[in-house]
């Protein structure tokens, strides 16, 4: 029976483009969940007997709330629903699956790397029909739209099972349960050389990936162990677990550390990678050696071409501002498009649609190409393999020829976290109004060439995106970029970003933050963080 429900609007409904993220308490408060998918639905338009996809991470709620889903599609139109087994499909898979069956769009439930758990954090969000986040104008009528809703439109009654495969109905819809991984298989099957790969596994190659109790545990164990015969056991962590273990499913050298001490111990596998709890993160963790996600990025496209799905070559690279340049150094000698966009995933799309670019990255951990419209965790694990596989030499060889062939860019981000956000604000506002005063001045020795807020021209749709990051730019490229945080949940999140460009093989070999000693030195100088914000030292450095 389809019933319309009353309800009152709940004023705290603005999804970024990450969506609705709140605490699971939030959630749980009556309607909460009812009136945000209802909102969703009433700024869509012509979306009657049309396909949803709906799946998430299996955090806590994931089930709930996908039955909800379900129901309020059926009232509203939908003409079907193709759910994940038991609730399940990765942020990548499910935007694969928007694109392969042609949906209108889908709903993903997840808060991505945060925890989970009864009083942990819990996440809606809306994808469009090129499989990738809704853009701003669709968030901000949603959140209009939440601010007045008075009623919501639901499918009472009934069973929807979402733990048997196949196909079944509600109130008119077709509700199709998939096996969430096979689909996002059979693509990466189509970009890789999964025989290349197979044999280097043979061959005696082991890697460690850490799916941290999150959504990328099924998926990794197929691909990795039962199609490319890694050994039983290579994927670890790999039960979905409400909670995640107790863990942060976020794939950093904090909280993936056990991971991290393993790979620099003498019993390291060749290989050691992680993804977070949606499955759209990498880290990538060679023995002895970490990969940046920047150089990570710069790596995989000047090595593309091994692989079976971009031999074609690449059409273009964007990298998010605060992305260290090294690709930018690939792209030039690929002589292909460099793209540089504000932060988050959101802005790839159009270039990505375009055709203008190929590969995407940003320093957080987030890789992908044009196969979908999210950043894709285990896609970049396969890169890697399949660049290894072809090139038969290890990541530390790998990481150090490309340094020696197009130098290296040290890289560091300083995050101030939870801090009062008047000071943060207070900061980047006094940083904006000495912007143009800063060119030939010295910071602890350093010259500013130029300094500016960056503004993002999309040479796409023609839209223009202003503050979005203050960069000081000192002689040789070195730079810092100060920029907030637009994720964080408490208080405000300064995070600096720090780089250097060493062209000289003799000191490529520094660590990383005396490499940087000079610029953090400048950074403070330049900005006054520590006065500001009363923090002697950064929260994480990473
Ligand atoms: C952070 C990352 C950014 C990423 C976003 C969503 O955003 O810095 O690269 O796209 O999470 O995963 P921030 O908190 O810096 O606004
Ligand atoms: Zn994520």
């Amino acid at each position: 029976m389809i019933r319309t429900v009353p309800t009152t609007p709940y004023p705290d409904q603005k999804p970024g483009t990450s969506g609705l993220r709140k605490k699971v308490p939030v959630f749980q408060q009556p309607n909460y969940p009812e009136n945000f998918i209802q909102s969703v639905f009433d700024v869509l338009e012509g979306f009657a007997g049309r396909t949803l996809v709906v799946g998430g991470d299996g955090r806590y709620l994931n089930r709930e709330v996908i039955d909800k889903a379900i129901r309020i599609a059926a009232a509203n139109g939908f003409g079907k629903v193709i759910v994940g087994q038991g609730g399940i499909l990765s942020t990548p898979a499910a935007s694969n699956l928007i694109r392969k069956y042609k949906a209108f769009g889908g709903l993903i439930l997840s808060a991505s790397h945060n925890p989970g758990g009864p009083h942990e954090d819990f996440g809606i969000k809306y994808n469009i029909g090129n499989g990738g986040p809704a853009p701003e104008k669709v968030t901000e009528a949603v959140f209009a739209r939440s601010k007045v809703i008075d009623r919501y439109r639901i499918a009472e009654g009934g069973t929807v099972d979402i733990d048997r495969i196949g196909e079944t109905g509600l109130e008119g819809m077709a509700v199709e349960v998939i096996d969430p991984v096979a689909d996002y298989a059979a693509l990466m099957e189509s970009l890789f050389d999964f025989e290349a790969i197979r044999s280097l596994f043979r061959s005696g190659f082991r890697i460690v990936f850490d799916a941290m109790h999150a959504v990328t545990g099924p998926y990794a164990t197929e691909i990795l162990e039962r199609r490319l015969g890694a050994p039983a056991g290579s994927v670890r962590n790999n039960v979905p677990l409400p909670d995640f273990g107790g863990h942060h499913p976020d794939p950093n050298l904090v909280h993936a550390k056990a991971l991290y001490d393993l790979m620099m111990s003498p019993e390291a596998p060749d290989f050691g990678a992680a993804s977070d709890g949606d499955g759209d993160r990498n880290l990538i963790i060679g023995r002895g050696i970490f990969v940046t996600p920047s150089d990570s990025l710069a790596l995989l496209a000047a090595n593309a071409h091994l692989a079976p799905g971009y031999r074609g070559g690449l059409k273009g690279v964007a990298r998010s501002m605060p992305t260290s340049a090294a690709a930018d150094r690939v792209a030039e000698k690929l002589g292909i498009g460099i793209y540089e966009t504000p932060t988050g995933w959101k802005f790839f799309g159009n270039l990505l649609d375009a055709g203008m670019a190929t590969i995407c990255g940003e320093e957080s951990a987030g890789t992908g190409s044009d196969h979908v419209r999210e950043k894709d965790g285990l896609w970049a694990v396969l890169l890697w393999l399949n660049i290894l596989a072809a090139r038969r030499q290890s990541v530390a060889e790998i990481v150090r020829g490309h340094w020696r062939e197009y130098g290296r860019n040290y890289y560091s981000r300083h995050d101030y976290e939870e801090v009062d956000a008047a000071a943060a604000n207070g900061l980047i506002d006094d940083l904006r109004g000495k912007l143009a005063a800063l060119p030939g001045l010295k910071f602890a020795g350093l010259v500013v060439e130029a300094a500016d807020d960056f503004a993002y021209h999309d040479p796409v749709d023609g839209s223009v995106t202003e503050r979005q990051g203050i960069r000081v730019i000192f002689a040789g490229g070195s730079r810092v970029v100060f920029r907030l945080s637009g994720t964080g949940t408490s208080g405000a999140t300064l995070r600096v970003y720090i780089e250097r460009y060493e062209p000289d093989p003799e000191l490529q070999g520094q660590e990383t933050q005396a490499a940087l000693a000079d610029l953090i030195r400048a950074a403070e100088e330049i900005a006054g963080i520590r006065l500001r914000t009363g923090r002697d030292a950064p929260s994480v450095i990473t």
